[in-house]
Order: C-alpha cells, then structure tokens, then sequence
C-alpha cells in the first residue's frame, strides 16, 4: 500500500513584487514553535494572540493603514489576519467617534465562528462591542458595536441605504483570493467609494498570489493619479506579507490517477493513522454527501478492525451542517463545531472532512497531514440554458497548494494528493477562473442597479462578466417587469425587489403574493426555501422519510392519516412547506412533533426567524399581509408570477416522466425528492434546476398554463389548447 504513494517535488513559494512605487515588507523567516493549545483561558489568549505570525506586523499594519488608502495584506491561513488585524484597528482608534470597523467574509459560517473567537479575546458578549450580520441574522448592538463582521453579501445590501458605507472607518475585504462574486462587486463598488470618501481605509487579504492582480486593480489610473506623493492617504495601494510560520509540507501523488476519490480517501485516512505519527488529518472531499459517505465509512472502518484503528474522530465540515445533524452524528450535547475548533481529546486522533471551507477560511489547530481529493464543487452558468449548477470539478494549483499548506502550521507536514504529479505539473490549471466568470448575475446586475450603477457593462470589475451571462440577466429582470426599455428599474416593482432579499423572481412571486391575497403563505414558502433542507435525511431511511414527506403533501391531509395515494392530489413541493409549517405551529413548535415527521427541528426554528425578518421587509415595502387559508391556487398564481422563465410541460408520449422546459424545449425531469416525483403534471414550474446524470427539477409546483400567459403576457402568447410560445 505505501507504494501507492510517491512524494512530490514541488518547492514552497516566495511572493514577490515586481511593480515599482508598491511598498513590499518580506517576511522574517518562519519562527520555529508554535504553541500547544491553551484554549479557553483568558490570559492564555493574549499570549497566543501575541505568537500569531502578524503579531510582528502590528505596527506596520496600522502604519500602512494610516498612510495608505488601500493595504493589501498576504499571509497563509492561521497567521492572524481575520482575528487579529480588526483588533488592532479597533486599538489603534479606528472606531473612535462612533466609527465601525468592518470585516467581510465571503461564508456565513467563518463569519460567526469568526466574530465569536473575536469575542472570546476581547473579553466581551458577541453582539456588543464585536457583532456580526449575515442574511437574516443581525447579531450587533448599534452605537455600540465598533468590529463588526458580515458577509460581502451583507455589505452589499448595506448599501442600498447608506451608498458610502459612510458609518465604516476601515472596511477588510478578508479572503479576496477566493474571488467569489460579492467579493469582486464589493471591491469594484469599494473603489468607486474611495474616490468619493478619500478618508475611507481599505485592507484586502488574501491568502495567496491572488493579491497581485488585486493591487493593480486597485492602483489609480494615470486619469486619476495626479495628487502629489505627499498626500495622505496614498492612493497606491500597499502590500505587506504576513507569512511566515508555515513548516514544510511533504507532498504526495498517487503513482495512478485513481478511479474513485471518495474510496481513495477512505483508504489513505486509514494508511496515515495505521503507519503515521499522532497528528491530525484534514481530507477535502467536495460536498454534503460524498463527505457523510467518507465520514460514514470511516466509523463503519474504525469500529469494526482492530484495536489499531481505533481512536478516530470523525467529524465532518460542510456549511450546511445543522445542529440536529451535528447531535444525531456525536450522539452528544457537544456540537460538531465545538469540536472541529477545540483541541483533540488525548489518545485520539481527528479526522475532519471538509469542503473547501477549510481551504482558507478556518483556522483547524493541530492538522499534520492533509488527503486532497484535487476537486471541489464550483458554481457553473450556462446563460443559453439558464442554468446554475454546483459541479464537482478540478481545483487550481493554487487551490492544491493552499490544502497542503494547512498541513504545516503545527509542525511539519503531509500531503497525499490523491491525483497524479504529471497531472498536477500538466493539467492542473494555475488559478481558478472568478466566481463573477461562471455565475447567474441576476442578483448581482439589481443590486447594481439598485445602487445607480446604471452602465453595467461598463463598469469597473476585478474581472469582467461575459457579455452572454450579463445579457441574460438583464433579459430575465426585464421579463419580471424590473427592468425598463431602458434598463433602468422601474418604480415601483425594480426598487420593491432590489429591496427584498431573496433571488428576485421570489421577490417578485412575493410583490404578486400581495396582489393575490396569499402574502402570509408566500411569506413562509420564501423562508423554506432559503435553508437547505427542511427535512432530516438520514442514510439508510430515504423511505421513511419519502412517506413523512408525502403525508404532507397534500393539503388537509393530517399527518397521522393513512398514505392512501396523497399523491393525487398533491399540488408541489411548495403547498407541502406550507402543511409542515402549519403542523409544526399546530405541535407548538415541538422538536418531538419534527423529529416523528421527519422535520429538521432546527431548521424550521430558522423558517421561523426568517419569515419574522422577511415579514418585516414586506411590511415595510407596504405588501399587504393577508392569508389565501385553503385557496392554493393563489399561491400556485403567485409562484407563476415570479417563475413563469421557469414553466415546463410533460411530453406526453414517453413513459419516464420527461418534461420539457418552455422557453428552450430542454429536457428535464422532477427530482426524485419532490413530491410531485412520478406523479407528473401536465405543466409545472420549479424553482430550480440541478444536473447530475439528468437535469432534475427540485421545488416544483403544478400550474394551469394559461396563468402563464396572464401572469406575463409580454413573455408567452398564448396559441390554442396546449400550446404555448415564447
Ligand atoms: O485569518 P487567518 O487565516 O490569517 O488567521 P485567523 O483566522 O485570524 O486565525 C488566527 C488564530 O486564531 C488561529 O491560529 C487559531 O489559533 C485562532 N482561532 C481560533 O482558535 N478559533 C477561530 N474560530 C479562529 C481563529
Ligand atoms: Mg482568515
């Protein structure tokens, strides 16, 4: 088996500079301890705090800060930035006079994990003076909190009320390398800013090279050069290097490419803790459920060899990881969470698969050898077909580097690749192509819009759109009557649905709902949708879970009726979120009440919140709140009107439940976890569409067509029975 393996040749990488007028600082060389784990302990912290790689740059930060408007700071993963460098600001008097100093994450799990460890070192209650916001959830004290972390997402929405972010004194744009779509919006909207707030400081950080192509978007152009070097601040932006505590990595290729990562990851995890040295392990898998399978077959492992194997902690990391499911995996009141983050118990060694959460925004102490899968789930657009799938592809050298990298932060380290060197050194490409180049920009078009940035095409992005996708979208908004002949929003429907935070063809379905008389419904449908799941999965009990499901599937059918055939009258998956609400209400919110449905508990207590939330924002656009009771149909109208794009009609001689998408006669197919799954209507829309082998419609309600042509008359003509066209 160790024959399997041949290590790599690949050298660590210096940053370097080779613009003139870019003040670089290169890192001392790397110290050599690093400290055991002292968690928990208040003098401690301090003392780890002061052992952080950006520690030494302290004063070079806030001076960088203080003279420069941009400062770009380089430093791997774990050497201080997200924790630390707000701190300093916040001690060297940046939030002074009422000011907040601002640190945007692309994820919303790094950002509470995050905000709470920034908490815990100032001694303070989260939600104070450090606070944090994330869609849906504002965990800050105004007037009070002066560090304040948020999604770039949030910053976005931000804003659409105050454009300048003018309550900001220093806004860090943290893992920029990631060039996730907010992040790249952000920075072009950041720059604009500056010109107008010259007082505003900006940090960028990123864990790799990425911040070369950063710093020249940032440098001024010669138009806007001019101002003499003597002005405070400068407009150069400057880049400091943090680095400097990484131990060397030794990596490892398979000798063959191998046929199947998940099983390869398995093994490999099995190799290292039979041969290797105590330490623990970090595997990158790509998502929910290739990492619960590893993880499944890890403990199925474990459990049943010898005493040798034993002594593994499995814990899986994925962002949608819920507490429900974090409890049923440890069958323990210690959350999952705790336990990635805290140190491993003696005589155990951890095993965390993750996705690429853990590639850059996590900090995991203890990691010694890391298995890279080489892949990742990656957003991909298609603007012909509309469709926004997360495909598991090939990660970026660059990528591949940062997952050896967190193998080396406690003491010297391993990576076991599981791909060929041949293909890391041929095939591999260097970087990964900007979320911005591969995304529906639906979203990210009305918010610019809504914020005046009326030339999209024209305007200043860290990497261009494709002209195909911008297209699209501006064809999709102008279709959902958002968008004028002009491309301007209309008032007041462009300005409603740039307001409300959800995807705008449910923001529009939502305006339609007040017109309907079914707001309240729609209000709890927009709030199901936005979590992952509102149902437990559990492996090995898909039927029992498809027969809850299909108890409420149907409308005024109880729970505790027998299954005979709800399926036919069974209106979509929609109609079904809404009787799991009404029973989970009807229960008194009873956690048994979801756990014999086979409703995740936890993730209708987050429905509930952000229905409040939501419920707020219609309040304030003047949605008029009103229950449709048993009328569906107004529900299923008010659906149409927001997703009538996304109308299908069955193709009525084939047998195997194929439908065709209306607007480009594409094939697709009901999921087989919604519950109108072979019961196929004759027409439907969905809320979206994933492709695996099929492309498979999820969230899917029935539909009369001729809704479509009343609820969008400038987008379907209406041609006799059965036919339509766009
Ligand atoms: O941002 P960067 O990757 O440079 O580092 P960081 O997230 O600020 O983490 C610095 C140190 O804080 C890590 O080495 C961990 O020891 C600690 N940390 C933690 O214990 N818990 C967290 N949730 C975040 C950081
Ligand atoms: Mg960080």
């Amino acid at each position: 088996m160790a024959k399997f393996w041949k290590p790599g040749t690949e050298k660590p990488r210096l940053v370097e500079d080779e613009d003139g007028g870019v003040l670089f600082l290169y890192s001392s060389s790397s110290s050599s301890s690093s400290s055991s784990s002292t968690f928990g302990f208040a003098n401690n912290l301090q003392n780890q705090r002061q052992r952080l790689p950006v520690y030494k740059r302290k004063d070079a930060i806030l001076f960088l800060v203080e003279n420069y408007a941009t400062t770009i700071i380089v430093g791997e993963t774990g050497s201080g930035k997200t924790t630390q460098i707000p701190q300093y600001l916040n001690e060297g008097g940046w939030s002074d006079d009422g000011h907040v100093i601002a640190c945007t994450q692309p994820r919303r799990l790094a950002v509470q994990s995050v905000a709470s460890r920034v908490a815990e070192e100032m001694g303070v209650k989260l939600g104070e003076e450090v606070g944090y916001v994330i869609r849906f959830e504002d965990v800050t004290t105004p007037g009070v909190t002066r560090v304040k972390f948020l999604t770039d997402g949030v910053l976005l929405r931000e804003m659409m009320d105050d454009p300048l972010l003018s309550k900001y004194s220093v806004i860090m744009v943290d893992e920029a390398h990631e060039r996730s779509i907010s992040t790249d919006v952000v920075l072009g909207l950041l720059k604009k800013i500056q010109r107008r707030r010259p007082e505003l400081r900006l940090i960028i950080s990123s864990a790799t090279i990425e911040a070369k192509s950063i710093a020249s978007f940032f440098r001024p152009s010669k138009k806007h050069r001019g101002a003499g070097d003597d002005v405070v601040p400068k407009r150069e932006p400057a880049i400091i290097s943090a680095e400097g505590r990484g131990f060397t990595v030794g990596i490892n290729y398979v000798q063959e490419p191998v046929a199947d990562y998940l099983q390869a990851a398995v093994s490999t995890v099995m190799l290292i803790h039979k041969q290797q040295a105590a330490g623990d392990i970090l595997v990158f898998l790509t998502g929910q459920d290739d990492i619960d399978a590893a993880a499944q077959l890890l403990n199925e492992e474990a459990q049943s060899s010898d005493r040798s194997t034993g002594g593994l902690l499995v814990l899986p990391l994925y962002s949608g990881l819920s507490r429900a499911d974090q409890a049923r995996i440890l069958s323990s009141s210690v959350t999952l969470q705790d336990l990635v983050f805290s140190p491993t118990p003696r005589g155990k060694r951890k095993v965390i698969i993750s996705t690429n959460i853990a590639e850059t925004s996590l900090t995991l102490e203890g990691i010694v050898y890391v298995v890279d899968s080489g892949f990742s789930k990656q957003r991909f657009y298609d603007p012909i077909s509309d469709i926004e799938n997360l495909v598991v592809a090939p990660i970026s050298k660059a990528s591949a580097r940062q997952r050896a990298g967190r193998a080396g932060r406690v003491r010297p380290g391993k990576c076991y690749r599981l791909y060929t060197e041949e293909y890391f050194v041929n095939e591999m490409p260097a970087e990964g192509i900007p979320e911005m180049q591969r995304s529906n920009l639906v979203s990210c078009v009305i918010q610019l819009k809504a914020l005046g940035i009326d030339n999209i095409l024209g305007f200043d992005w860290p990497a261009s759109p494709s002209p195909e996708a911008m297209i699209r979208a501006l064809e999709i908004l102008y279709s959902l009557g958002v968008l004028d002949d002009d491309a301007k929003l209309t008032s007041p429907t462009g300005f409603q649905v740039a307001e409300i935070p959800l995807d705008p063809m449910l923001s529009k379905a939502m305006l339609a709902s007040g017109e309907l008389g079914c707001s309240e419904e729609m209000l709890t449908i927009a709030a199901a949708l936005s979590v992952q799941s509102i149902w437990i999965s559990i492996r090995g009990a898909q039927k029992q879970l498809d027969e809850a499901r299909l108890r409420f599937a149907a409308a005024e059918v109880s729970p505790s009726a027998p299954l005979y055939s709800p399926m036919l009258r069974t209106q979509g998956d929609h109609v079904t979120f809404l009787n799991v609400y009404k029973g989970f209400l009807q229960s008194g919110k009873s956690s048994k009440w979801c756990h014999k449905n086979f409703v995740n508990y936890h993730a209708m207590k987050k429905v509930l919140e952000t229905r409040e939330q939501l419920k707020r924002t219609a309040q304030r656009l003047g949605i008029i709140l009103k229950s449709c009771d048993k009328d569906m149909q107004a529900v299923r109208k008010a659906i149409t009107a927001g997703f009538f794009a996304n109308a299908c009609h069955i193709e009525p001689y084939t047998h195997e439940g194929k439908f065709k998408t209306v607007r480009t006669s594409e094939d697709v197919y009901i999921h087989p976890s919604s519950v109108l799954f072979r019961v196929n209507p004759k027409w439907v829309v969905y809320h979206s569409l994933v492709s695996t082998d099929r492309r498979y419609m999820r969230n899917v309600v029935t539909i009369d067509p001729a809704w479509l042509v009343e609820v969008a008359p400038h987008y379907y003509q209406y041609q006799g029975p059965g036919s339509l066209n766009r």
